[in-house]
């Protein structure tokens, strides 16, 4: 059995396909024959996303915010069932503890936590997922560690990672499959757009990582293993992809 030739004509559900991670997935899924719906804010960058790959499978795209319930409510009713899904969308924070409050609290669980969470059970509620169907979440390493400045970040994915877990459990008579990533640092908007850290301490940090950061790829093969009929016995497990980061610390 080979990888490539798991996706040809089933149909995924990508949220964050227009950067970073979820755009490597759609392109590496699409790429094999695979038939996708792409999720992001920015139209133009699924756009992009798209025209990347090379395949005749439908491509669809849609645009809005996770965290707005009638387009949660729109994209769940028009979508056609899925096979997949990788939740992939997400946002960071750095707050010190004494700095927090419940706006911040708010914001980032309303789309790391809530947005995943009400996505999956509309899905559901419409059987929009078939059975036997795989659905992989991007949590993070920083849910296990004890990075200053990261609680709300690392709270909300160990709250989606234990929220995914239950799911394994509740999904299972259907063969519906629910597994988590944890990558350490990959260089993408996510680790760019914020600016606190320099790149002086960048290169501190990633000699904390005895095989340095990774690539968007090194995460996509995790999550393109775990879409296929490869890894049809495991559900509920987590898999830290981190170059060896967690080993050192
Ligand atoms: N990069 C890392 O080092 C790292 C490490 C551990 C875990 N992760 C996790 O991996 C996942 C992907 O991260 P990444 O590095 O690929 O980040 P990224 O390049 O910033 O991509 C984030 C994606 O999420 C989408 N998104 C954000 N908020 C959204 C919202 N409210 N509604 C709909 N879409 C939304 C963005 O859409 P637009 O581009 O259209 O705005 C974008 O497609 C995240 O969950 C992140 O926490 C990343």
């Amino acid at each position: 059995m080979y990888l490539s030739d798991q996706f040809t004509n089933k149909h995924f559900l990508i949220t964050g396909a227009s950067s970073g991670i979820g755009q490597q997935t759609a392109w590496d899924l699409g790429n094999t024959g695979a038939w996708l719906t792409l999720l992001g804010r920015d139209l133009g960058k699924l756009e992009e996303t798209k025209k990347q790959i090379g395949t005749t499978n439908p491509l669809h795209v849609i645009s809005g915010e996770l965290q707005d319930p009638n387009f949660l409510d729109e994209l769940t009713s028009s979508i056609e069932p899925i096979d997949g899904l990788v939740l992939s969308a997400g946002i960071i924070d750095y707050t010190p503890a004494k700095m927090i409050n419940s706006q911040k609290i708010r914001k980032i669980f309303e789309i790391n936590f809530d947005a995943n969470v009400l996505l999956i059970q509309a899905l559901l509620k419409k059987k929009k997922i078939k059975d036997g169907a795989s659905i992989v979440v991007i949590s993070s390493i920083s849910s296990k560690l004890g990075v200053a400045g990261t609680g709300l970040y690392a709270a909300s994915k160990a709250a989606i990672t234990a929220y995914a877990k239950v799911l394994a459990t509740e999904l299972s008579g259907k063969k519906i499959r629910v597994n988590i990533i944890h990558p350490g640092i990959v260089k993408t908007n996510l680790i760019d757009d914020q600016g606190i850290v320099d790149q002086e301490n960048m290169k501190k940090i990633e000699l904390s990582y005895p095989l340095g950061f990774g690539s968007t790829g090194d995460v996509s093969n995790q999550i393109l293993y775990l879409l296929s009929d490869l890894s049809t016995w495991v559900t509920g497990s987590e898999f830290i992809i981190d170059g060896g980061h967690t080993i050192t610390r």
